[in-house]
């Protein structure tokens, strides 16, 4: 599956273009709406009040509720443009955010909210994930499930995730299926908030019901494929699979997943290895973590220079997210079913071939 997406924060909207879904599949608007109501601002206190209800349109590749196994289109209109609100950005580039250096790349740039590189482009990676999920569910029930695991510097205890779902994740705005710790991420964003300051997090996904032997060696190796997937979400700066960086602390003879047989296949005792192992899914489920940092856009002054170096103040207006996480979970979901949609799809022909070869 391959998805182009196009459409800038403040222009007429976003979309994607999806090639590579098979035909035959049901595809309605509702389908993909639940995601994208889960990415959407103004949920909750908790995120920008820019008011887009994000309502989907499928504009080509689906008849009578089918898929065509032609492109797929999807376009969603911005409803809630504001530029006016980005004009003492036009000559100061924003510390930490992409003004900067899409300027240096391309000589212009989008005048308002950062064009491409504004959180309204991943309106169309949720929407072409919630495509590529629901293949992947019809076709071997795999499960994708994110939740808010940090923020700032305060964890969630670990829990036991063998059978919640997105219900029990969304039952506290800031996503977080702990209660008390939701309560007290909630009171930090608002505090945030309240000070025009921002703060990061980290977002713990786990894929469940994947069958063994997705992913490409060498290259593109179901790890690799993931981590490019999650560092192309804007603001994350780290990916961690399975033990991670943790895992450099341990001894090989702790770190090993022995071997135990789970009824006609082999499984593993432990999970360190975050369900790949030589780039490859081993049928435990993958469990990975993804770092987003706390946002560029923040209220307070801030001593910077503008573009032709004079230094200068930055109090940024506009409406912002004090902290991304709550509405990130969907789209590291999204981007997740991508990874997974292609490399299933892969490996399905391959199986057919050395099928048909043996
Ligand atoms: C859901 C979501 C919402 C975001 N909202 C904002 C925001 O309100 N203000 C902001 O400065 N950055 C926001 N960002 C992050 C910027 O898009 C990002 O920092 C910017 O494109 C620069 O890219 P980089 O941080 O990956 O280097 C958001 C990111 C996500 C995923």
């Amino acid at each position: 599956m391959r998805v182009t997406t196009f459409g800038e924060s403040h222009g007429k909207g976003v979309g994607v273009v999806i090639d590579g879904c098979p035909a035959g599949m049901p595809l309605t608007e509702e389908d993909i709406q639940v995601q994208l109501d889960r990415r959407r601002p103004g949920q909750s206190r908790l995120t920008t009040d820019r008011g887009e209800t994000d309502t989907v349109a499928i504009l080509s590749g689906v008849e009578n509720g089918r898929t065509l196994g032609v492109p797929v289109t999807l376009f969603v209109a911005n409803k809630d443009q504001r530029p006016g609100d980005y004009q003492s950005l036009r000559t100061v580039p924003r510390p930490s955010h992409a003004d900067y250096t899409y300027q240096v790349k391309y000589g212009t740039r989008s005048s308002s909210g950062g064009g491409r590189a504004s959180a309204r482009e991943t309106i169309a990676r949720v929407a072409a994930g919630a495509v590529a999920e629901k293949v992947i569910r019809q076709l071997c029930g795999i499960d994708i499930l994110a939740w808010v695991s940090s923020v700032g510097s305060l964890d969630a205890p670990g829990f036991d995730w063998g059978t919640i779902g997105r219900a029990d994740v969304d039952v506290h705005a800031v996503r977080c299926p702990h209660a008390e710790t939701a309560d007290a991420m909630a009171a930090m964003i608002m505090a945030a908030k309240d000070r025009g300051d921002s703060l990061g997090g980290v977002i713990t996904c786990v894929c469940r019901n994947v069958p063994a032997g997705l992913g490409e060696p060498v290259f593109d190796k179901m790890e690799a494929l993931l981590a490019h997937a999650m560092l192309s979400i804007p603001a994350t700066k780290g990916f961690e699979i399975g033990s991670g960086f943790g895992g450099t602390r341990m001894r090989g003879s702790e770190h090993n997943d022995p071997f135990v047989r789970k009824g006609d296949r082999l499984g593993t005792q432990t999970n360190n290895s975050g369900g790949v192992q030589g780039g490859i899914t081993n049928g435990e489920p993958i469990v990975f973590r993804v770092a987003f940092k706390p946002v560029a856009t923040i209220g307070l002054a801030q001593k910077t220079v503008d573009f032709d170096g004079n230094e200068t103040v930055l109090e940024a207006r506009g409406r912002h997210d004090p902290c991304v996480l709550p509405r990130a979970v969907p789209i590291v979901e999204g981007m997740t079913a991508l990874v997974l949609g292609d490399m299933l799809l892969m490996q399905k022909m391959r199986e057919t071939a050395q099928h048909a070869l043996r």
